[in-house]
């Protein structure tokens, strides 16, 4: 069985590998093949985002980590910076559950919304966040923050027309 909880501090020095297993995924598309030989995030960086107090992970029986999703506070709206599941974990619901949870504590903190920056065609990109209700913003609906993120992942590399920004927009007033 796999749960859910926020993440610890020193859940950090284990999520640079999920973060590399599940990349491993990129290699089955061949210009995009090269983002799993990239950097991953470093463990300092996931102590400060876990600090922010908008982080997850996903653990099994033994409170061995298979998938997190690390987030922070943008203004009105909760911003995921990663979501990552271990390449032999995938497919299990496992990225569905750590999204309900991040999305159901956006929802509780009374934030407008939820954002993220992905890819527009790789089916487990925005494909998959669209299923949650997450939108494609186009034009003027990009804010500063996101056309930065974006600008700075253009400067890394990543192909500009493939990468796109994505909003849940949630219900203030929402019971759940
Ligand atoms: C994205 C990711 C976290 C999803 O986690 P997961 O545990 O595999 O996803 P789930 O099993 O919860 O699947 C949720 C939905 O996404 C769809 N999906 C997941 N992986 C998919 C894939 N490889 N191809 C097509 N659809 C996929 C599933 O069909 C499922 O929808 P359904 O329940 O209606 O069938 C995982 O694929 C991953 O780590 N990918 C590599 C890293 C990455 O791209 N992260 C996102 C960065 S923005």
């Amino acid at each position: 069985m796999i749960t859910i909880r926020p993440a610890r501090s020193e859940d950090a020095k284990a999520l640079p590998a999920i973060e590399q297993s599940a990349g491993e995924a990129f290699r089955t598309i061949a210009e995009l093949a090269w983002l799993a030989d990239g950097d991953n995030v470093s463990v300092e960086r996931h102590r400060a985002l876990i600090a922010g107090g908008a982080c997850w992970v996903a653990a099994d029986e033994e409170d061995r980590l298979v998938g997190f999703l690390s987030a922070g506070i943008e203004g009105d709206a909760l911003h995921i910076c990663e979501l990552d599941v271990d390449l032999d974990r995938q497919g299990q619901g496992i990225g569905r559950a750590l999204l309900e949870r991040a999305v159901a504590d956006a929802r509780r903190r009374g934030l407008a919304g939820v954002t993220l920056t992905t890819f527009r065609a790789v089916p487990w990109n925005a494909p998959f966040y669209r299923k949650f209700g997450f939108r494609v913003l186009e034009g003027a609906e990009i804010d500063e923050r996101l056309a930065s993120l974006l600008g700075d992942e253009v400067e890394h590399g990543m192909p500009s027309d493939q990468r796109c920004a994505m909003r849940l927009d949630l219900n203030r007033a929402g019971t759940r």
